[in-house]
Formats: C-alpha cells, sequence, structure tokens
C-alpha cells in the first residue's frame, strides 16, 4: 500500500465488482438504444474505461476536462471548463460519467454547460457519492458506492495530481493535505 494511504476503502475487487453491477444496470436501460458515454477528464479515466467495457450496447465516446478543485482540497465552486469536443447532442443518449459526486458543484455546472444541447436522455453515472458534503441538489442515475466525509483518492482520484494511478481506492492520511 501506498505510505500516504491510511486505509484502502475499496480493493481493485470490489471496484471491479461494482462496476460490472453498474454495467448490468447500463444493460437493461439501455438496451437496443445507442449512447454516448461521456468522461468527465481526468479523474474519470479509469472508471470509465473500464466501463464502457462491460455494457453490451453501442457506445460512443466524447469527453470534457473540467476542473473544480485545482491543487487545493476544497471546491472553488466555480467551473472551469478546459476542453469541451463540442460535439452535438442533438437528440441522442447521453450518459455523463464521474468518479465522484462530492458538493455537487461540478456535475450542476457541467449540466448547465450542456443545457443548450437538446440530448434525447442525459443521466449521471458516479462510481462514488459522498451525500454528506452535497451543496447542490444532484444526484446520480447510477451511483456505486456511497461514501464517508473523508479525502478519497485512487483509481483516478487525486489529492494535487497525485495518488491517480493506484489501483484501489484509499483514504488520504490527513497530515498530507493538511500541511499544504
Ligand atoms: C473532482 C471529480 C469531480 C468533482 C466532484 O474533479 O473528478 O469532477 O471533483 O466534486 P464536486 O461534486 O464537489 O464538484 P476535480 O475538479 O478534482 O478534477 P479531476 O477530475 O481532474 O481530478
Amino acid at each position: 500500500m501506498n505510505k500516504d494511504i491510511k486505509n484502502i476503502l475499496f480493493t481493485k475487487e470490489e471496484i471491479h465488482n461494482k462496476v460490472k453491477e453498474i454495467a448490468d444496470k447500463l444493460n437493461e436501460d439501455y438496451k437496443g438504444e445507442e449512447v454516448i458515454f461521456v468522461c468527465v477528464l481526468k479523474g474519470s479515466l479509469p472508471f470509465y474505461a473500464d466501463l464502457v467495457r462491460e455494457v453490451n450496447f453501442p457506445v460512443t465516446f466524447d469527453m470534457v476536462c473540467v476542473s473544480s478543485y485545482g491543487a487545493s482540497a476544497e471546491s472553488s465552486g466555480t467551473l472551469k471548463i478546459k476542453l469541451d469536443s463540442g460535439v452535438s447532442y442533438e437528440g441522442k443518449n447521453v450518459l455523463i460519467i464521474e468518479d465522484i459526486l462530492d458538493t455537487g458543484n461540478t456535475l450542476t455546472n457541467l449540466l448547465a454547460h450542456f443545457s443548450d444541447r437538446n440530448p434525447k436522455s442525459m443521466r449521471l453515472c458516479c462510481l462514488l457519492d459522498k451525500p454528506s458534503r452535497r451543496l447542490r441538489d444532484i444526484q446520480a442515475d447510477y451511483k456505486g458506492f456511497e461514501i464517508p466525509d473523508e479525502f478519497v483518492v485512487g483509481y483516478g482520484l487525486d489529492y494535487a495530481e497525485k495518488y491517480r494511478e493506484l489501483p484501489y481506492i484509499g483514504v488520504l492520511k490527513p497530515e498530507i493535505y493538511k500541511n499544504n
């Protein structure tokens, strides 16, 4: 285990099983449909890559790169759109893939950003949900694990761009982010 991790919340195997569970629900709900999967970079990359390989309906790839946190541990509340492909969502099923729904600022602002794109459907799929921190009235249509209010990293989630490559999701030792 990485020395900066206090404890592992979800192992590689537990994450894999949860991704399959979410994919099963998507396979029921989108049977016979085509769906644009939107990867919210960068944290969602591992989840996105694993999820698209578990679904059995046609998927097209899209991505946006946004940031609410920068190098800080606190959400700024304002969304910076760093990359937007601008691909048309008109009449299409769109599924937004996120690693974590925390304060809800990012997804609320992203949905507002997409509000004029006239999709057939637009839903949210989040691996982690931290409802105790929510500042906005928003929920995921598909979610993996509900987690307590702890600073989690790994499987795409970072602190100051570190720990994304860890294959598990763990709690970061408080001394790592409190001294910065
Ligand atoms: C993280 C995460 C979500 C967002 C969730 O992104 O990937 O996009 O925060 O938090 P919220 O619900 O409080 O808005 P971050 O801005 O850290 O960028 P990253 O994906 O590149 O790590």
